[in-house]
């Protein structure tokens, strides 16, 4: 068995596969699984304020104003039971002396009070570290990119300040340009970027014209954008990278890797394939590690990152131009007609 060592947020890790945020994570007996079966760190699931908060409210006045934030977090979790944050923080007490690998903490809070209090609350519940969960679509248009990506580097900078764990973000990749949010992100001392974290897309079912909540799990191809990212990112910036979404088998962690991530997130997988689907990553990821001669994951950890290629075009545009320009080749490569 290859080497799995890694440092996560400063933490030491025995795998690179960290289990991210989830209804699943709640179950004593899944984490316990995912534990055995090789988790690196387990991201709890996201403490929302508007769960809390709509709990709390009895106005209906009040209560639209918060539905008018973020209209997704009650179809999104549909499952989620509306807990207070003492009974989030107790939960998340008893699932860390549950395990023995790192329990990270997510939030997605309202108000900059909010994420400084709850970051704090959970600091002292025990939490390894803070994820924060810059979960948002647009949806006022009178607010500009500028104002959404500065009120998340506030944020960021004001619960550093606040607690001693470390922090990281976890984005979508929904910006104009990652690469200028991430460096401030960074800047502004993130210890980890997570990217990317999938956004909730409604449906509608035509037979009863209605709007549908689909689970919305990743596709097992999906992992190519934070591959991309990855690769441009590695060595660009001081905080973690951490590849996540569509990460299904131990080949996406290596490919991850290789790219430039530190680690790895994922979730649907777990999903559609169990959490003992887990064993099975590692011992891939390890045995192709045998076969390249790779001792430890710093032996690959960025070898085709932009900064370690030769060829330049692999993260530029003319990737795509050269793909149109040689269509023919691709086309019969994959025999296509
Ligand atoms: C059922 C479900 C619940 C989720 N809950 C959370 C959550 O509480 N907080 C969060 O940051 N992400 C949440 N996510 C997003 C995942 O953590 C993850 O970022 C996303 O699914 C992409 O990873 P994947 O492709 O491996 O699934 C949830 C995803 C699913 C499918």
């Amino acid at each position: 068995m290859a080497n799995l060592n890694t440092k996560y947020l400063g933490l030491e890790l025995k795998s690179p596969v960290v289990i991210g945020a989830s209804n699943m994570v709640t179950k004593p007996e899944t984490m316990k699984k995912l534990e055995e079966n090789g988790a690196g760190a387990i991201v709890y699931k996201s403490l929302f304020e508007e769960q809390i908060q709509l709990e709390n409210l009895e106005q209906s006045e009040t209560m639209e104003e918060f539905e008018d934030r973020n209209p997704e977090m009650l179809s999104v979790f549909p499952d989620v039971e509306h807990a207070g944050p003492k009974d989030h923080l107790n939960e998340f007490k008893k699932a860390k002396e549950l395990i023995n690998i790192p329990l990270i903490a997510s939030i997605n809070a309202i108000y900059i009070k909010s994420w400084i209090d709850y970051a704090k609350q959970f600091e002292q519940a025990g939490a390894d570290a803070l994820e924060l969960n810059f979960y948002a679509v647009p949806r006022d248009f009178n607010i500009s990119a500028f104002d959404i990506e500065q009120e998340q580097i506030d944020i960021l900078k004001a619960v550093k300040k606040a607690v001693r764990i470390p922090v990281s973000v976890k984005i979508s990749s929904f910006y104009t340009n990652i690469l200028h949010v991430v460096k401030q992100m960074d800047n502004a001392g993130a210890d980890g970027i997570v990217i990317f974290n999938r956004l909730f897309e409604p449906d509608i079912s035509t037979e009863d014209q209605k709007h549908i909540t689909p689970l919305n799990l990743s596709n097992d191809d999906e992992y190519r954008l934070s591959l991309r990212y990855s690769g441009i990112l590695y060595k660009n910036i001081n905080a973690d990278i951490i590849g996540s979404q569509g990460v299904y088998e131990g080949e996406d962690i290596a490919k991850l890797i290789l790219a430039g991530s530190d680690s790895v997130q994922a979730v649907s997988t777990f999903y559609v394939n169990k959490p003992e689907h887990l064993k099975k990553m590692l011992d891939d990821l390890s045995e192709w590690m045998k076969i390249k001669g790779y001792k430890s994951l710093d032996d690959f950890r960025g070898k085709l990152s932009r900064k370690n290629i030769k060829d330049y075009k692999i993260y530029k545009r003319a990737q795509y131009v050269d793909l149109l320009m040689h269509a023919e080749d691709v086309f019969k490569k994959y025999r296509m007609p």
